[in-house]
């Protein structure tokens, strides 16, 4: 096949996906007692990569790694060679073409990515991704497949198949999206079940390119687990754990006496338990060669060999007297609630840190500051922070990783936005990326103000132009307004760590 036509028609919104890096994984797996490669200078694979749109800012932040892109999609493909050429980034190419014919001569990679490919491709190339990881992957090197879980997915079929019945199969993809659009809305008038109509409530709003491809697609098919695992197994590959936010862990007890191997398959049993029990639709596995060690359930004791950061938001008081619960929203706008006083004041440090990472040791420091601060006098237990610690991290409130060094930049006199940011600014159709990987919310002016930041420009000078900027846009504004959102604006870009140091 020379391309695919439905993501030519309606391209894949294409993110910066936190779930991915590198760094984070390697983390999840040492939580798992598994020693991945280092993140800095891997060779990084991805395959269904869209147009790079989070393939090639792991490509910026790491120089001395080495990534590849594969897209089957001509027009997606095309789209990321030209940014890739304007940034001057020699570690990164998108190569069109399809994952199931890859050149042999590629070689060996320590971290393979293929988000939302799986599941959504025919049986033939789910075969093909499986093999290209048991090929490709290195010795201690991970490979993150996400796919729909049938546990969840069970619910929501009938929504697939209506629309699917009720919208024109020979349409463009932009056009059955609209239809599909009217159809929703007939769904919503006639369906009474409360998963489906929340489901169909989320789609009016969500991207077209998703509901196009979740929903109209030829290809979605839902796996269980324990089928998923079977076929890792037949492909010379095993379970590593899952870098997906978690509500409930499984934690072996009675354990003693079995082998790594033994525990690998209860521990697959109780993780096929957990997706019947809560209904699960999406997993983000991570697998590993099965000549690799063997991988364990997550232990909370190896916390302490990693780094954490957390961008965390509260409008409460925070109340550290009391194990009372308090809701903090992350960047992915989940609410995440902590009850220990000790956490609610980790959380506080990291927020302040951020976008840094704090070690383990640094973090019960701080957490222990921070309450000292507010003349909170109770002695901290370790065991007590250790277990929520690991709660907030698998529910993804506090991110690990297993990399030092600051991260944050500064606003200086002239201040300066990193090449890539002022890139994804000026670029449409490409989002801006935070130095975590995450999606940036902003608007137009707000994307304006990144294309200024070349580092000629002292703050009192970006004001008047971007009130001038601002009337171009039919909006008019007292100087002092504009330079004071201007302020904030560039605070925000510092704290996302946008700006050079
Ligand atoms: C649902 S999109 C996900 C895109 C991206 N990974 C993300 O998560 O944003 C699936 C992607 O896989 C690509 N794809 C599908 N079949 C492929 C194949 N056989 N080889 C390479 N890419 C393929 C599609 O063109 C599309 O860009």
């Amino acid at each position: 096949m020379d391309t695919l036509a439905s993501y030519d028609e309606l391209p894949y919104d294409s993110l910066p996906l936190p779930e991915t890096q590198p760094d984070f994984l390697a983390a999840v797996a040492r939580l798992h007692g598994f020693d991945a490669p280092d993140p800095m200078r891997a060779r990084i694979l991805e395959l269904g990569c869209a147009q790079g749109g989070n393939l090639i800012p792991l490509a910026w932040r790491w120089p001395q790694s080495e990534c590849v892109g594969v897209e089957l999609s001509r027009v997606q493909a095309e789209r990321g060679t030209p940014f890739i050429q304007q940034l001057g980034l020699s570690n990164v190419h998108i190569q069109h073409g399809d994952l199931a014919d890859l050149p042999g001569d590629l070689g060996t990679f320590d971290y393979i990515i293929a988000h939302g490919v799986y599941s959504w491709v025919p049986l033939p190339v789910q075969q093909a991704l499986l093999d290209v990881c048991r090929r490709h992957l290195s010795s201690q090197g991970i490979a993150y497949v996400s796919f729909n879980v049938t546990a969840g997915w069970a619910l929501l079929q009938p929504l697939r198949i209506a629309l699917i019945e009720r919208t024109a199969a020979n349409l463009p993809a932009p056009a059955r999206y609209q239809q599909a659009l009217r159809v929703l809305n007939e769904l919503e008038a006639e369906w009474t079940d409360p998963v489906l109509r929340k489901e169909i409530t989320f789609l009016k709003t969500a991207a077209p390119s998703y509901l196009f491809h979740e929903y109209l697609a030829d290809f979605n098919t839902p796996i269980s687990f324990g089928e998923f695992a079977k076929q890792l197994e037949s492909h010379d590959l095993r379970y590593l754990g899952e870098a997906g936010p978690r509500h409930a862990v499984v934690e072996l007890e009675d354990a003693w006496g079995l082998t790594p191997e033994g525990m690998a398959g209860r521990w697959q049993d109780a993780e096929s338990a957990l997706d019947e029990a809560h209904a699960i639709r999406f997993r983000r596995a991570l697998i590993a060669r099965a000549d690799a060690p063997c991988a364990q359930p997550p232990q909370a004791e190896a916390l302490s060999l990693l780094t954490f950061y957390a961008d965390l938001q509260s409008d409460d008081e925070i109340d550290l007297e009391n194990a009372s619960e308090q809701h903090f929203t992350n960047p992915a706008g989940n609410a995440i609630p902590v009850a220990q006083p000790v956490m609610k004041a980790a959380v506080m440090a990291l927020s302040t840190a951020y976008p840094d990472a704090l070690t383990y040791p640094d973090l019960l420091t701080a957490a222990r500051q921070v309450m000292a601060e507010y003349g909170v006098s109770n002695p901290v237990d370790e065991t007590l922070f250790r277990n929520a610690l690991f709660q907030l991290v698998a529910a993804h409130g506090v991110m690990p990783c297993i990399s030092t060094g600051s991260a944050a930049g500064s606003l200086g006199e002239y201040p300066c936005a990193q090449t890539l940011a002022r890139l994804q600014a000026r670029s449409p159709g490409w989002v801006v990326s935070g130095l975590r990987h995450t999606t940036l919310d902003l608007d137009a002016p707000a994307r304006k103000l990144l294309r200024f930041l070349d580092g000629n420009r002292t703050i009192d000078e970006l004001a008047p132009l971007m009130q001038a900027t601002l009337a171009e846009m039919g909006v008019e504004q007292s100087l002092e307004h504009v330079s004071e959102r201007t302020n904030q604006q560039l605070w925000l870009f510092a704290r996302q760590g946008l700006l050079v140091k």
